[in-house]
């Protein structure tokens, strides 16, 4: 496998912990939650992206990038975490962000990137993303600046690799511990990066658990397609024999609720519960739906008493601090949390 031949600029506390989550295994009853932290990746409030950043910006900075740019909502964890990591690299950073509002919030992901250094550019819809994303980056091409362009989510096949190696990395931990899981929960969306690094990196290794993306976004049908694509184009970039297909790829979408962003009372149960078993700060528009997953499934009796389950906990946190009125609600209203 070619992984060890990607540029890779360190970014990341590696390997992130795996903690058992015995207060929350036990209000759920008959199963094992264990917890992989790649909340605690250690880059500006840490998450998912900064695994994948680590070989983007490598990437970037072989090919000799004076600016990075990428895109998002308002609220982008990817966004966030790119700013940082840029600056880190001394590298200058362009996003280009969708809010509805002309003039949103300085808050949570959005107060970070300006708190980076990034310059930051306002769409109200997501659709016009892209066009002003490359106009900004053919200005800089003009201006003698050597842009590189991250898309959404940093889910190409090189930020990709960083979740084969990730799968690498939790399969480590549980031979060494002698832990047998039988599923790994995830967030996952059509950005679809951490979830085909890590279907890929299960199937190279054999891997004894099933990846669960639980998703975050309607449109299952494009979320798989989306992470089968992009997992074999990773397994190309890697040198890797391995073809996946869309039917492959496990995804639960019982669990959008209202939509992309919004939380649904599952969601707030799940962010409620993990944070006062466990301490655990998930977040409303990802971590907190791929935790409801998880209990929901564990309520349904769909996971058999006995199982070990892994959460991977991908960050988000300052999102929560974005839609503080959402969990002000549940408070106010009192929270009904199995205890
Ligand atoms: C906290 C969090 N979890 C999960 C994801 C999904 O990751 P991916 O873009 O690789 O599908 C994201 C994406 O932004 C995220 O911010």
């Amino acid at each position: 496998m070619r992984l060890a031949a990607l540029p890779r600029f360190p970014l990341a506390q590696l390997p992130t912990p795996l903690e058992e989550a015995p207060s929350l295994s036990a209000v759920l009853g008959a199963v094992r939650v264990l917890v992989k932290r790649d909340d605690l990746t250690g880059l500006a409030l840490g998450g998912n992206k900064t695994r994948k950043l680590e070989y983007l910006i490598g990437d970037a900075r072989s090919r000799g990038a004076t600016v990075i740019l990428t895109e998002g909502p308002a609220q982008s964890n990817h966004c966030r975490q790119t700013a940082a990591a840029a600056a880190r690299a001394g590298l200058r950073c362009v996003l280009v962000l969708n809010s509805p509002a002309s003039d949103p919030p300085l808050q949570g992901n959005l107060l970070l990137d300006y708190l980076f250094g990034a310059t930051v550019h306002l769409v109200t819809e997501r659709t016009a993303r892209r066009a002003l994303l490359e106009r900004l980056a053919g200005e800089l091409e003009q201006r003698q600046e050597r842009p590189y362009v991250i898309p959404t989510g940093g889910s190409t096949p090189v930020g990709a690799a960083a979740y084969v190696r990730a799968a690498l990395e939790l399969s480590e931990q549980l031979v060494e511990r002698g832990i047998q899981a039988s599923r790994v929960y995830l967030a996952t969306s059509t950005s679809g990066g951490t979830h085909a690094g890590l279907a890929l990196g299960a199937k190279l290794l054999g891997a004894p658990f099933r990846v669960v993306g639980v998703a975050v976004e309607d449109d299952t049908k494009a979320i798989r397609e989306q992470v089968a694509t992009l997992a074999n184009e990773t397994a190309a970039l890697l040198g890797l024999d391995i073809r996946i297909t869309p039917e492959e790829i496990v995804v639960d979408d019982r669990w959008v609720g209202p939509g992309y962003g919004v939380p649904s009372s599952e969601t707030l149960e799940a962010i409620v519960l993990a944070a006062r078993t466990e301490g655990l700060v998930l977040d409303p528009v990802y971590t907190g739906k791929a935790m409801a997953a998880l209990v929901g499934q564990v309520r349904r009796g769909e996971v058999a008493p006995g199982e070990t389950v892994i959460f991977l906990h991908s960050g988000g946190a300052p999102a929560l601090f974005a839609q503080a009125d959402q969990l002000a609600t549940v408070f106010r209203n009192g929270v009904k949390v199995a205890q």
